[in-house]
C-alpha cells in the first residue's frame, strides 16, 4: 500500500500530532508525517517536528493579513509536498473557505468534546471543558471529524466516552478527555489512509 502523506497544522503543544508521528513510526497508521505547519512562533509542535527530521514550518499568523492569506501559505506548503491528508492537530483557527474546497474531505479535525454539542466558533480548549462542566452534562469526550465549511459541523468520523466527575475542573477533565484524544486520532488517520472512510451524507461509514 502506498504511504499516504500527512501534513498537520497546530498551535500549541503537539500531544496530538505526537501521537499520529509515534503510529506512522510503529507501523499502525500506513502514512507519514512530511510536514507540520504552526501558526505561533513559540508553537512547541515545531519542537517535536524536528525531533523526528520533519519538516516544520512557521506560518506567523499576526504577520498576515487575513485568514486568507494564512490559508494560501498553508496550502502550497502542502502542495508542494503532495500531501494526500491534512490533519488539524490542535489547530485553533478557522481556515478560508478556499482551503477547505481545495483539500475537500481530505481534513480531519480532533475536538475535545462530543459533537455536535460544545462545538463552533470559540469553542477550543479549556472554553470547551468550562462549558461542558456548566452544562451539567455527565459524560464528555473526543471527536475526530471531516472539516467542511461549518465549523465543528462535518461528518463524524469517530467519538469515545468519558465520565464527568462531580469534583472536575477544566483541566481533569481535559486531561481524560486527551488521553482518549491520543487513541481515536491516529485510528481515524489509519481508517483515512486506508481508504476506508466514506461519506454518506453525515455519516461516515468504516469499510472493514
Ligand atoms: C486538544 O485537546 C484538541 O482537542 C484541542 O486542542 C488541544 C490540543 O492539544 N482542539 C480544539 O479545541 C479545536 N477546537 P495538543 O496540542 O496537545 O494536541
Amino acid at each position: 500500500m502506498k504511504k499516504c502523506k500527512i501534513g498537520v497544522l497546530a498551535t500549541g503543544g503537539g500531544t496530538n500530532l505526537q501521537a499520529i508521528i509515534d503510529a506512522c513510526e510503529s507501523g499502525m497508521i500506513p502514512g507519514e508525517v512530511v510536514v507540520v505547519i504552526a501558526n505561533k512562533k513559540d508553537a512547541y509542535v515545531l519542537e517535536r517536528a524536528k525531533k523526528h527530521n520533519i519538516d516544520s514550518i512557521l506560518i506567523d499568523r499576526s504577520k498576515c493579513r487575513n485568514m486568507k492569506e494564512f490559508s494560501d501559505k498553508a496550502a502550497l506548503e502542502l502542495n508542494n509536498r503532495s500531501v494526500d491528508l491534512v490533519c488539524l492537530a490542535g489547530f485553533l483557527l478557522k481556515l478560508a473557505p478556499s482551503f477547505i474546497a481545495e483539500f475537500g474531505n481530505r481534513i480531519l479535525n480532533i475536538h475535545p468534546a462530543l459533537l455536535p454539542a460544545f462545538g463552533g466558533e470559540g469553542m477550543y480548549g479549556h472554553h470547551v471543558h468550562e462549558a461542558v462542566l456548566k452544562s451539567g452534562a455527565r459524560f464528555s469526550g473526543p471527536t475526530v471529524h471531516f472539516v467542511d465549511e461549518e465549523y465543528d459541523k462535518g461528518a463524524i468520523i469517530l467519538q469515545d466516552v468519558v465520565p464527568v466527575m462531580d469534583n472536575d475542573t477544566p483541566e481533569s477533565l481535559h486531561k481524560r478527555v486527551l488521553e482518549k484524544e491520543h487513541i481515536i486520532f491516529p485510528k481515524a488517520v489509519k481508517y483515512f489512509c486506508e481508504n476506508k472512510l466514506v461519506i454518506s451524507g453525515k455519516r461516515v461509514i468504516i469499510k472493514e
